[in-house]
């Protein structure tokens, strides 16, 4: 049984393009310390794994909501809906009232698709366009509004909210 180190490293380590072993290494070493900080750590089937991080809106601090980052499939298994299952699995167990992510809309715009006034939980140049929510509870974001974000651990480094260019 692969970890979820193992799953991460060999995932970005073949996506290539704008990854390479370097990436590789962040996004395992970044899952690890969120699983050792008490993140929600979920493999599904063996062959893929992502972190769920608490982050608090900070005009609705009584919400539960998550980062869901980093995402890794096997590549033997990619394009096979392990990841789109594994995010139904995790979304199940956790309860919450929204789930962000920030990343490429080709992976994430259909399933990651409320409207929200969200601001960054760390200052970053990352564009808003890739900064997705999926509330669970019906409403609860148009509720919200504009709200600042804030999370604390690995989650915060603000290297992890950079471009890859500029990860490493
Ligand atoms: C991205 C990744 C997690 C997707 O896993 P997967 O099991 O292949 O994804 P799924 O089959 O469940 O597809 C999920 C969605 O992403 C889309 N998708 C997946 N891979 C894609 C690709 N290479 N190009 C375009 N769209 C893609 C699917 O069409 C699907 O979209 P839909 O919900 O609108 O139908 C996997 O390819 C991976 O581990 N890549 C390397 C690491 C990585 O890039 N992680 C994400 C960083 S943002």
């Amino acid at each position: 049984m692969k970890t979820p180190y193992q799953i991460q490293y060999e995932a970005f380590l073949a996506e290539g393009g704008i990854y390479d072993e370097r990436h590789a290494k962040l996004y395992a070493e970044l899952a690890e310390d969120l699983i050792a900080e008490g993140s929600y750590s979920i493999v599904f089937e063996g062959v893929a794994h992502a972190c769920y991080t608490p982050m608090t809106l900070v005009n609705a601090p009584h919400l539960k909501c998550y980062i869901m980052a980093p995402l890794a499939v096997l590549p033997d298994f990619q394009g096979q809906r392990y990841a789109t299952r594994l995010m139904e699995e995790a979304e199940k167990h956790l309860n919450a009232d929204a789930i962000f992510v920030l990343g490429d809309p080709m992976h994430y715009a259909t399933r990651y698709n409320t409207p929200h006034q969200v601001a960054f939980p760390v200052e970053t140049q990352a564009p808003v366009e890739c900064w997705f929510a999926k509330e669970l509870t019906p409403g609860v974001l148009a509720q919200v509004g504009e709200t600042a974000s804030s999370i604390t651990g690995a989650f915060a480094n603000p290297i992890m909210w950079k471009e890859p260019s500029e990860q490493v």
